[in-house]
Formats: C-alpha cells, sequence, structure tokens
C-alpha cells in the first residue's frame, strides 16, 4: 500500500515532520509512507487560477494524492487551529476530488501538554467537509520535545502508537477497496 504523507510545518527542525520521517520507516516492509517534498511550494489557493490557469505544482500534488491509497497529515497547532500551509493545501485538493473517499490518518505533535487537539478538530472538520474517510483513532503527541530528538521519534510508547495507526490506516484502505468493489459488482 502506499500512502502520502503531509506535513502542515516548514521549518526544517520541525516536530511534525520528524512523526512523518518515523512512519515512513515503520510502514516498511508492509506498505510505504511517500513524504510530499513541502506543502510550501504551493501558491496561495485562488479560484479564479484554478479556473483559468491551475499552477503545475498543485496538478503535481492532486496526482499525488490522487495516486496515494491513504493519507497520513501531520499538524501542528498554531494559535489554536491548524497551520495555514495545511489548510491552503486543501483549499487547492477540493476541487480535485482526490480527497474524497480516501482514508486519512491524522496526527499532531506540540510540546504542549494539549497535544495539538484543536489543530486536529480542525483538519478534521475541513476533511469531513471534503468527504474523507478521516480515521476515528488519531494519534497526539503531546510534551514532544520530550519524545522526538535528532529528527525521530525515540519515546518507545509513541513509535508503537505510530505504527499502530499506521496499522489502522491500512485497515481503512482495504475496507474502502472492498467498499468500491462492492459498489462496482
Ligand atoms: C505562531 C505560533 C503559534 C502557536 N500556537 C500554539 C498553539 O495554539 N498550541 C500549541 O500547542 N502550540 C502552539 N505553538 C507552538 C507549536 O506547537 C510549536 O512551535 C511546534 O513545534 C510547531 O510544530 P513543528 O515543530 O512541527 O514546526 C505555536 C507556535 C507559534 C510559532
Amino acid at each position: 500500500m502506499k500512502f502520502l504523507g503531509l506535513c502542515g510545518s516548514l521549518r526544517s527542525g520541525s516536530l511534525n515532520a520528524a512523526v512523518l520521517r518515523s512512519a515512513a520507516e515503520l510502514a516498511v516492509p508492509l506498505s510505504e509512507v511517500a513524504v510530499d517534498p513541502g506543502l510550501g511550494r504551493l501558491p496561495f489557493f485562488d479560484a479564479e487560477a484554478e479556473r483559468t490557469a491551475l499552477p503545475a505544482v498543485v496538478g503535481e500534488l492532486r496526482a499525488a494524492v490522487g495516486a496515494a491509497d491513504g493519507l497520513l497529515i501531520v499538524t501542528p497547532e498554531y494559535a489554536h487551529g491548524t497551520s495555514g500551509v495545511l489548510k491552503n493545501a486543501l483549499e487547492w485538493l477540493v476541487g480535485g476530488g482526490e480527497v474524497a473517499g480516501k482514508p486519512v490518518a491524522l496526527a499532531s505533535a506540540s510540546p504542549a501538554i494539549t497535544g495539538g487537539d484543536r489543530a486536529r478538530a480542525w483538519l478534521a472538520e475541513t476533511l469531513a467537509a471534503m468527504d474523507a474517510r478521516v480515521l476515528p483513532r488519531e494519534l497526539r503527541i503531546p510534551q514532544a520535545t520530550l519524545k522526538i530528538t535528532g529528527g525521530r521519534i525515540t519515546d518507545e510508547p509513541t513509535r508503537a502508537a505510530l505504527a499502530g495507526l499506521l496499522d489502522d490506516l491500512a485497515h481503512a484502505v482495504a475496507e474502502a477497496r472492498a467498499d468500491r468493489g462492492r459498489l462496482a459488482s
């Protein structure tokens, strides 16, 4: 199975990017997590440009999302919401329709004890509006600076929880395939 990892932080030392890095390592050999090169390359969403001259990078993102069996989205929490970078990417993805019906796993890492809960809640709401299949289990990583060091998750219970989330995502992909098969027959 091929999963695509999207990160809402552009920081080189991002805790959330570290979660994706660890997910890519944990996923093999059963599945593969390809990490998107960075949502900061996207221009701000513009409904007129979408109609008249879709930016090539948006076409590339839509194709990558469309080709993935499932998405793993990791978000920082900024001012009690998700990041503008991630919201912007989702706005570009609304019109493409690639997210509809797609299994999506959510994770957030924050130095705070709230673990990015409010950012994931925002994301889940937006993704529901896009008809994504958001997994009921989400991964919250509070006090993340104690659990992520050297760009990887080093806390064993957190690594195990991430592995569990990837397992859930694989099951959701299998379920989505079975549903499509039933509809087609
Ligand atoms: C402008 C700004 C607002 C923030 N707001 C919150 C917040 O509301 N809740 C929270 O838990 N952390 C907040 N933080 C701290 C971020 O969680 C922290 O910087 C985190 O490391 C960002 O994610 P990253 O490491 O993946 O870049 C904020 C940080 C910044 C710079």
